[in-house]
């Protein structure tokens, strides 16, 4: 069984993906997208183009097959693909072009793994819906923690009375914490992840909340209740003073950015808080999350590294190899 595959989003993730997928014979990678363009791949030289580019971390229009404008649904059109990896970057605000893309794919009959989190955040029931209206596979493992399948625990959960969720998803602002509390302003904080490459370059979507709300967002839904991203209140970080940042630690707490919903009263938010040292999620640093799920009188909890890049990409392919599974059953069926 060969898998005609494209990949739409050529960046971090998406070249880490590309240097997994050529390991699985199942995937035959016909096809790359960027924003400004796409490459038909047709043979193995036009892939081991691609992967040169990729480790040179290179932008996709170095490649010599480039197609300036052909766009991502054109490219899956042109190419008859089967599977579409989508690592383009978040549009919270509009969906767009985030939308049109995931529909535009499903229009064509093309399953998807993603690790982009918009359209699940924003209208998680509605894609679901299309998906299986058409018979197609979504994979979305790694829009949460990617790296430790916290979906996994939560569609574990479905169906128990789970009171609430806590937790630590962004490690940005882990970071960003961090060093004020080494000392630096909020700004000059901010400034240093950016410079590091941990932070988006706006800053707004780790920072302002878009990010551990659209993970809170996703985690909900797969527990059964959906919400979308606009229901989860988001205060931003620096509503925090630094000082009281520091005065925390001074007397046993820290200051963390909890992503919390409490599912009975329907609250759902994404807030700087503070936490008592002992508590686990006031202990978690650099690119390890944590979910606490509350039920039965009981914690159910799941930790582990969210990210990098390379890291992702081995979380869609796990999901890939589930497509895999899930396509023998739909043929079967
Ligand atoms: N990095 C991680 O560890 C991680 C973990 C979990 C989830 N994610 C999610 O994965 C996604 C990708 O992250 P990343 O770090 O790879 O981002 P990135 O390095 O900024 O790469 C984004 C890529 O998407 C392309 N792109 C943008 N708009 C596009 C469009 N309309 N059509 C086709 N391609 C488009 C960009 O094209 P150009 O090259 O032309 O700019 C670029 O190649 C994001 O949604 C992120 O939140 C990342």
């Amino acid at each position: 069984m060969i898998v005609k595959t494209v990949i739409i989003g050529f960046g971090n993730v998406g070249r880490a993906l590309l240097k997994e997928l050529v390991k699985i014979k199942e995937f035959n990678i016909v096809g790359l997208a960027s924003s400004k363009g796409a490459v038909i791949v047709r043979d193995n030289k036009d892939v081991n183009e691609a992967l040169l580019i990729a480790e040179k971390k290179q932008k996709l229009d170095k490649h010599s097959k480039f197609i300036e404008g052909l766009t991502s649904i054109e490219l899956a059109k042109e190419t008859s693909a089967e599977l579409a990896f989508i690592a383009i970057p978040p549009s919270y605000e509009t969906g767009e072009p985030n939308r049109r893309i995931y529909y535009g794919l499903i229009d064509l009959g093309v399953s998807i793994v993603t690790a982009d989190k918009t359209v699940l955040a924003r209208e998680y029931v509605e894609l679901k819906n299309k998906v299986y209206e058409r018979r197609l596979f979504i994979g979305y493992r790694a829009t949460v923690a990617a790296g430790t399948p916290v979906l996994d625990v939560a569609r574990g959960l479905r169906g128990r009375e789970v009171e609430r969720i806590r937790a630590v998803l962004n490690a940005t602002t882990n970071y960003i914490l961090s060093l004020i509390e080494e000392g630096l302003s909020y700004r000059e904080a901010v400034e240093k992840a950016i410079e590091e490459e941990l932070a988006e370059p706006n800053p707004q979507i780790d920072a302002h909340g878009w990010d551990p709300a659209a993970k809170l967002a996703i985690t909900v839904s797969e527990l059964g209740t959906p919400i979308t991203i606009m229901d989860v209140i988001r205060e931003p970080l620096e509503t925090i003073p630094e000082e009281e940042v520091r005065r925390a630690i001074r007397e046993g707490y820290r200051i963390k950015y909890i992503a919390e919903a409490i599912l009975g009263e329907e609250t759902y938010i994404v807030h700087p808080a503070k936490i008592k040292r002992e508590d686990k999620l006031a202990n978690v640093s650099g690119n390890i999350n944590v979910v606490e799920f509350t039920l039965e009188n009981e914690k159910v909890v799941i930790e582990g590294p969210a990210g990098p890049a390379w890291r992702t990409a081995k979380v869609m392919v796990t999901d890939a190899i589930e497509y895999l599974e899930t396509r023998k059953q739909l043929k079967a069926s």
